[in-house]
Formats: C-alpha cells, sequence, structure tokens
C-alpha cells in the first residue's frame, strides 16, 4: 500500500519523480480550461475521499480539481458531519470507508489519527496536513522553487517564523531533496529536535539561529507561514505574536537575502503580520505560483499512490 504520509517516510527517487510528473502534467495542460480533463485519464472509475477535520480552500480545490483533471471522482467530507466526530473510532472508519473508496486524503489534528486511518485502511492514504505535518505543500513548494530557479539541491532555503507542521514538511524536504536550511526564530518555537538531526544524517546543513538578518544572507529562498495555526490555542495568540514579531518577512529582510531570493508562503496569509504585502505582492514572491502548483504536485503524489 502506497501511503503518502510524510516526506521523510517516502523514497527519495519517488519523490524526485513526482515532481518531474507533475511538471510534465503541468506543460501538457498549459492553457486548457481548469474544468476540461487531462489527456490522460488514469484515475478513471476511482473514487477519492475528501476528509476535512480542519478549514482548507487550497487542499480542499486543488485535490477536488486534480482527481477529477484524472478522470477521477471525489466526495468531500466535513469530519464533523462524519460519525468519525460522534465517537466512532478511527480504525472502524478506515475499514468502512475502504469497502466504498478508492483512496483517502484527510486533514486532522493529531497525527495519531492520520497513521491509524492508514493502518486500517485497505486503500492509499494521503496526509492533507496534521498539526505536525504538511507534505502536499512542500511537494508543491518544490515544483515551484525549480520551475522559476532550476534544481533545489544545493540551495539555501531560510524559514523565518514559527517551527510549525509546514517547517517540518520543508526540514524532511531539505533531507530527501539535498538543500539547506535554516530556521530562524524564538527558541520555544524551534522545529522538533528529532527532524532537524534526521535531515542533518542525511547531508545536508541544517541551522538554527535567532538574527533573521544574518539567516537570510546567501538565501536562494525565503518562507515563512502563520504565527498561530489551526491547531494553536487562541489563548497563545498574543505571546506567539510578540515571539515571533522580529521575524516578519518585510523589504528589508528580503533584501538581506540573494538578490534573486524567492519569497514562499503557503497560504492563508494574515498580511502585515508574518509578512507584509509589499514581500508578499512584490518581485520576489512566487505564492499564487505555489497555490497553483497544490493541484500539479498531487497530482502526481495521487498517481504515484494508485501506481498508474
Ligand atoms: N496551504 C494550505 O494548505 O491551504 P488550505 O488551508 O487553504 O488548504
Ligand atoms: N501552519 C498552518 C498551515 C495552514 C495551511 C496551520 O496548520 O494552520
Amino acid at each position: 500500500m502506497k501511503h503518502f504520509l510524510d516526506i521523510n517516510k517516502t523514497d527519495k527517487a519517488d519523490l524526485r519523480a513526482m515532481i518531474d510528473t507533475a511538471r510534465a502534467m503541468k506543460t501538457a495542460r498549459a492553457g486548457r480550461p481548469r474544468g476540461m480533463p487531462d489527456d490522460d485519464q488514469p484515475l478513471a472509475g476511482r473514487m477519492v475521499a475528501l476528509i476535512f477535520e480542519k478549514p482548507s480552500t487550497r487542499t480542499r480545490v486543488s485535490f477536488d480539481m486534480g482527481v477529477r483533471q484524472l478522470g477521477g471522482q471525489t466526495m468531500v467530507l466535513s469530519g464533523s458531519e462524519m460519525q468519525l466526530g460522534h465517537g466512532e473510532t478511527i480504525a472502524d472508519t478506515a475499514r468502512v470507508l475502504s469497502r466504498y473508496v478508492d483512496l483517502i486524503m484527510i486533514r486532522t489534528f493529531e497525527e495519531a489519527t492520520l497513521l491509524e486511518l492508514a493502518e486500517y485502511a485497505d486503500v492509499p492514504v494521503i496526509n492533507g496536513l496534521t498539526n505536525r505535518t504538511h507534505p502536499c505543500q512542500i511537494m508543491a513548494d518544490v515544483l515551484t522553487y525549480e520551475e522559476h530557479r532550476g534544481p533545489i539541491a544545493g540551495r539555501k532555503v531560510v524559514w523565518s517564523g514559527d517551527g510549525n507542521n509546514v517547517c517540518a514538511s520543508f526540514i524532511h524536504a531539505a533531507g530527501r531533496f539535498g538543500f539547506d536550511f535554516t530556521f530562524t526564530g524564538p527558541p520555544p518555537l524551534d522545529p522538533e529536535p528529532g527532524f532537524v538531526e534526521e535531515a542533518r544524517a542525511e547531508g545536508v546543513a541544517v541551522e538554527i539561529t535567532r538574527d533573521p538578518l544574518a539567516a537570510v544572507a546567501g538565501a536562494d529562498l525565503v518562507v515563512t507561514d502563520t504565527w498561530v495555526s489551526m491547531h494553536d490555542s487562541q489563548s497563545a495568540r498574543e505571546r506567539r505574536h510578540n515571539q515571533l514579531r522580529p521575524y516578519q518577512v518585510n523589504e528589508r529582510l528580503m533584501a538581506a537575502a540573494k538578490p534573486d531570493a524567492l519569497f514562499m508562503h503557503c497560504l492563508p496569509a494574515h498580511r502585515d503580520e508574518e509578512a507584509t504585502s509589499a514581500v508578499m505582492d512584490g518581485p520576489h514572491s512566487v505564492i499564487f505560483d505555489e497555490a497553483e502548483n497544490r493541484l500539479h504536485a498531487q497530482k502526481a503524489v495521487l498517481r504515484w499512490c494508485f501506481g498508474v
């Protein structure tokens, strides 16, 4: 069973092939109306369940469109409206859904939910974000970087802000795709040390530094994300804002990176908090290409899961 649970759990060559497939599929359908199917219909006859226990715009729409373009069908399910949200176990849900659908994509809170679903499902499971990681996002980000600047291997990526789920998947990607990664943020919000060690063991440099201006020196890519994630308690909002304000990505910070550095944000953004509008709408920004590339990257992930 080919589950897409995390970048660090997926074979390096397979990841590389997925990015290349995504790019080829994107090129092949350039200029087509979005609702027009691809020439290849590898998901014909397949039903994909998209389960959301948290809000989503990009993940929801891009998976739905991607499956349709590949010839498959989707059902979008809200966790709270399923028995899953009312006491039915994850294991039973997995076994029941496996009798109806061909693949399950889930966005949930605890990673344990995703892992239990994958353990008990007889069909592939895709991680559409947990509190801990967001692998589909970073597949889109790698695709986006390479479209604009060529191979990401050997480049320097700097994350400024919260060492959250999106940051974690970026660290996984550093190890797998072979780029250096610098985290700059306040110590309480550091990424998980285990992820940092794991990436280092794959031979890439992963640095943690407190000075954002020093961190971005030589950066090919600067990335940030919201200061308060969906799973974070709202009571922590003010404290997080105070801790993270020095790590805002603004024009001054971008000016300290390489002149041709890109800026990424997975979105949704809180404009003028983690990144200024001047940066988000400025010459370095590729945020809407990232959003579009969720579609293309996930189509490659779906094909990999199905082996088609
Ligand atoms: N970046 C991302 O996953 O966006 P959504 O929360 O809108 O799905
Ligand atoms: N870190 C954010 C990402 C949203 C796509 C969150 O988990 O809310």
